[in-house]
């Protein structure tokens, strides 16, 4: 297996993994100040199960509203556009990967669990630095993996190889992929995000989050709160990145956050107040 042919194949394949032009529309709409309430409404209502997702989560306990939110402009107005495209891209993947078979050996339950994990815990990294991106890393966080479900969705024999190895070796899938792909599922997972036409301030964390210190400067923070977010995902056990290991934080990650272990034990130590939420979200994408 060769790198260029898997890149070749993201790039130009018409059958890989799309996403609906609808979440580009929404993107682009969340992005243009002259776009109203109403608009986005008009766009996303053509979407009936992104609808459905938007609704759900907005009167679930994950944003705790007391109003019943029953429209998609009431949702937008009391959730935000941040918060609204994010869930459109949630479960616009979701469904996206839903469509395709999974392997028996890898479970997408606990793949999906470890994303929204890690997107929740991203959260509480970023409000206890004061950064205000909170939605942009909530969704690096969930998609930070995405490489790992598109080599299992469409290098099915091969995939397989991997969680072998992951078994017999007890190596981490990281490596495994590296042997067997010759590429890693953070490096496919930035192409696969730039095929769909995701901005920057997504492509590069997720396709840098394990190697933080060459990820663009302006976008390191929020690799290196992915890093840090997988390090206490797994400590708490919520569900699986493929294999059991707890990698080591690189030093780096911890610098470019200007945070220390005990700040790492003080943010893992609020991960137990969010397991409800992650599990809410869960059940609403599922
Ligand atoms: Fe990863
Ligand atoms: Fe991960």
């Amino acid at each position: 297996m060769d790198k260029q042919d898997i890149m070749f194949a993201i790039m130009n394949v018409e059958e890989f993994p799309t996403l609906p032009q609808i979440i580009t529309k929404i993107i682009d709409a969340c992005e243009d100040e002259q776009v109203t309430v109403d608009d986005l409404a008009k766009i996303i209502s053509n979407d009936p199960s992104i609808c459905a997702r938007i609704l759900k989560l907005a009167n679930s306990a994950y944003y705790g509203y007391l109003r019943k939110v029953n429209t998609i402009s009431k949702a937008i107005t009391i959730l935000g556009f941040e918060t609204i495209k994010t869930l459109s891209i949630s479960a616009s993947v979701f469904d996206s990967f839903k469509k395709i078979r999974s392997n028996y050996n890898f479970n997408r339950c606990q793949f999906w669990l470890h994303s929204i994990g890690t997107a929740t815990i991203c959260k509480v990294i970023c409000r206890h630095i004061h950064n205000h991106d909170v939605e942009v890393v909530f969704l690096v966080g969930l998609l930070h993996d995405i490489g790992k479900l598109f080599f299992e969705s469409y290098y099915e024999p091969q995939f397989e190889e991997v969680m072998k190895l992951v078994t017999v070796n007890r190596c981490s899938i990281y490596d495994a992929e590296s042997q067997v792909f010759g590429v890693t599922h953070d490096e496919v997972g930035g192409w696969l995000t730039e095929r769909w036409k995701f901005p920057l301030d997504l492509v590069n964390p997720i396709q840098y989050h394990h190697d933080v210190k060459s990820c663009p400067e302006e976008y390191a923070q929020f690799a290196a709160m992915v890093q840090v977010a997988d390090h206490i995902c797994r400590i708490h056990n919520i569900g699986s990145g493929g294999d059991n290991l707890i990698p080591q934080i690189d030093p780096a990650a911890l610098e470019i956050l200007g945070l220390t272990m005990q700040d790492v034990d003080d943010i893992s130590n609020k991960v137990t107040d969010e397991k409800e939420n992650i599990f809410t979200f869960m059940a609403i994408m599922d």
